[in-house]
């Protein structure tokens, strides 16, 4: 059976915007978190306290903290991979991290610049401070479905991640098909592996749609008892790490096929789309959102 209602987290402000190449100004983020809040979504991630050297794109992490309007009721998760960032973070007034590990060793090389052992080591690390300071802290896992560099990952790999991540404290665990290559199939075996590992109630599919099949997937997890997915508005998104990995799941596509089902989101999908339509005109660019191009807003 379905489930009634679905959590949408919106990754668009980070995962969105971090492969942007020319500098977005602070202002645009803050002025699309603004607009998403609006919508009614209940997580919006903000942004990362990663290196600026990394990720030049997120550079502006503590302005954008302080100059967004939080809405009473959201929450605004950021990412941190290790302890700096996560002090970092709850220094500029986050109240919620998110801490991104891998279910391949290559990708986790070139994303993190540790192997997966070291990054559970680090993830401990900001799992206690976290602890300490009452934060509540994500999981994300990559490459669930596939890496682009070590191609085919497996199941037990996936579910022996998260499961490590679980076990540590996250309150959640998102399973990230980074590069987007899974199928109804590949999703359906990885999430049966997990599931033996970790709670269902704690599990949230992250996906991005570069072959075309991330509603697809994301189906097939709400039928296996999945109820939290992770989206971009306008379908912003790649990973600077993952070669070829094009946007997240559009926002927009998800709410739509929801409530297609009767599943209530709490969104309000005309307010998302001025949203869509907003960053797609400071980005001078199309929207991936089929129901924005449907619903000519751009
Ligand atoms: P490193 O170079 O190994 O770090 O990078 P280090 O500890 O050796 O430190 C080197 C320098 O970085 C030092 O500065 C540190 O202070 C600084 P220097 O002395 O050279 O001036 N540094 C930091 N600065 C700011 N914030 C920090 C921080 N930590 C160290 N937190 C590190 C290791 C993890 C920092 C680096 O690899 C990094 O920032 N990686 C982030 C990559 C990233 O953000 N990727 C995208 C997000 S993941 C994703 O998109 C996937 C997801 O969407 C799910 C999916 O789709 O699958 C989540
Ligand atoms: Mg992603």
């Amino acid at each position: 059976a379905l489930p009634a209602k679905v959590k949408i987290v919106e990754v668009g402000p980070r995962d969105g915007l971090q492969n942007e190449k020319t500098v977005v100004a602070t202002e645009t983020k803050i002025n699309l978190i603004d607009m998403l809040s609006e919508s009614g979504l209940p997580v919006i991630e903000a942004t990362s306290f990663v290196s600026p050297k990394w990720v030049p794109q997120m550079a502006d992490q503590v302005e954008v903290m302080r100059g967004i309007c939080r809405r009473p009721g959201v929450s605004y998760p950021v990412l941190t991979p290790n302890l700096k960032g996560f002090q970092a973070a709850v220094e500029a007034g986050a109240s919620e991290v998110a801490i991104f590990g891998a279910a391949s060793e290559l990708f986790s090389k070139k994303n993190i610049n540790c192997s997966v052992d070291e990054s559970l080591q680090r993830f401990d690390e900001v799992m206690k401070a976290a602890r300490e300071a009452g934060v509540p802290v994500r999981g994300y896992v990559s490459c669930v479905l596939g890496c682009p560099y070590e191609g085919k990952v497996s199941p037990a790999k996936v579910a022996h991640v998260a499961k490590c991540l679980y076990s540590m404290g996250c309150y959640e665990i998102s399973l990230g098909d980074t590069i987007g290559v899974g199928t109804p199939g590949s999703m359906a075996e990885m999430l049966e592996a997990v599931c033996k590992e970790v709670p269902v109630s704690a599990l949230a599919v992250h996906c991005h749609d570069t072959y075309g099949q991330a509603l697809a997937n994301i189906l097939v997890a709400l039928q296996m008892g999945i109820s939290v997915v992770d989206s971009s508005v306008a379908g912003l998104g790649g990973c600077p790490y993952a070669q070829g990995a094009s946007g997240n799941v559009a926002t927009e596509d998800v709410v739509y096929m929801l409530h297609g089902l009767g599943i209530q989101t709490g969104v309000d999908l005309s307010k998302l789309m001025d949203a869509g339509a907003f960053i797609c005109r400071s980005l001078n660019r199309k929207t991936s959102s089929k129901v924005a191009q449907a619903t000519c807003k751009l």
